[in-house]
């Protein structure tokens, strides 16, 4: 299969990614079918790309006109064979479990043709983890989106058993959809930025937990210094300190490293306290108007 020769894609999982890699495929001229098991979830997809669409007219990634036509590209369904049965790509996004992962991979691999490539948005596994279980570990590879609001970044990794052509289709369908390919050499667990973002934030709550400074100090250097819009705090707390937590916790337990349970227990004080973040409306800081979005908060000068 040439690049030319890809018209549908399939998203597996209706949720907070799938229904964004569905708009966006469709945004660059595909077909697509997002499938779920669940059928609120897909009444849901609908209404959050409807809300999306409106999103990119405002800040003129869309044109008005165009809102129709992109809507009338995507279908919903919760009928697998359906969706499966003119599928060039799959991108899938069911929740983070690699033998779920593998199980949905070999449904579809029975129902899909033999062309079709299968890629996860997984974020925190890797791809030869559930390669076999695909039935097509030549033709898969993942293919990671972050929030398509946010940034086009993507990362394409390969596992050993990739073919060249998945490989390369991939890289040319990431292209067309505008995107920016980080090209993993091996596989790595969190990609290129999710590993230096876990490495930061590590490093941000042992500063902490251990009482070398204060949370809106940790903050200030990398603001000041980087001259960056947010600290590793002000960031943890976009993501959301549960997420941010559990991954601290399971590496705590996973490796027995005593400081990453302190950093996980530092974190847990504030979760037991209701303050999860950004969502919450507070988390390190008190949304909408966190301390560190104040003027003077970091230094501006720039030059020296
Ligand atoms: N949320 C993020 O910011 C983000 C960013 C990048 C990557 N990811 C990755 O994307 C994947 C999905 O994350 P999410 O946040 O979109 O999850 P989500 O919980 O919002 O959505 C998952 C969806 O999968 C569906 N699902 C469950 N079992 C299914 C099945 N058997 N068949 C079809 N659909 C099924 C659920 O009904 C749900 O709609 C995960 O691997 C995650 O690591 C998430």
């Amino acid at each position: 299969m040439k690049i030319d020769d890809v018209k549908r894609i399939l998203a597996i999982g209706a949720g907070t990614m799938g229904h964004q890699i569905g708009f966006l495929c469709a945004l660059h001229g595909y077909d697509v079918v997002v499938y779920d098991v669940n059928d609120d979830f897909l009444a849901a997809a609908r209404r959050r790309v409807d809300r999306l669409a409106d999103r990119f007219i405002a800040r003129k990634r869309l044109a008005e006109e165009q809102k129709e036509s992109l809507l009338a590209r995507m279908a919903y369904t919760s009928d697998a064979e359906a969706a499966a049965a003119k599928a060039d790509i799959v991108t899938e996004s069911v929740p983070e479990d690699p033998a779920l992962k593998g199980k949905i991979f070999g449904q579809f691999n029975r129902l899909c043709p033999e062309r079709t490539i299968f890629t996860t948005n997984t974020s925190s596994l890797v791809p030869s983890m559930f390669a076999e279980a695909t039935g097509r570990p030549d033709r898969f590879l993942a293919f990671h989106f972050h929030d398509i609001q946010l940034t086009d970044v993507v990362d394409v990794m390969p596992h050993p058993g990739t073919s060249p052509e998945s490989l390369e289709l991939v890289q040319a369908f990431a292209r067309r959809l505008d995107q920016t390919v980080i090209l993993l050499e091996r596989e790595n667990f969190g990609y290129v930025f999710n590993a230096m973002l876990s490495d930061l934030f590590k490093s941000a709550l042992t500063l902490a937990a251990k009482g070398v400074a204060a949370v809106e100090d940790i903050d200030r250097a990398w603001m000041g210094v980087l001259q960056a819009p947010m600290g590793p705090f002000g960031m943890m707390d976009s993501v959301g300190l549960t997420t941010v937590w559990k991954i601290s916790d399971y590496w705590a337990k996973a490796t027995d490293d005593a400081q990453l349970a302190a950093n996980a227990a530092f974190l847990k004080v504030l979760i037991d306290d209701g303050r999860l973040g950004k969502k919450s409306g507070a988390g390190f800081y008190s949304y909408p108007k966190p301390l560190f979005q104040q003027p003077g908060f970091s230094s501006q000068k720039s030059g020296d």
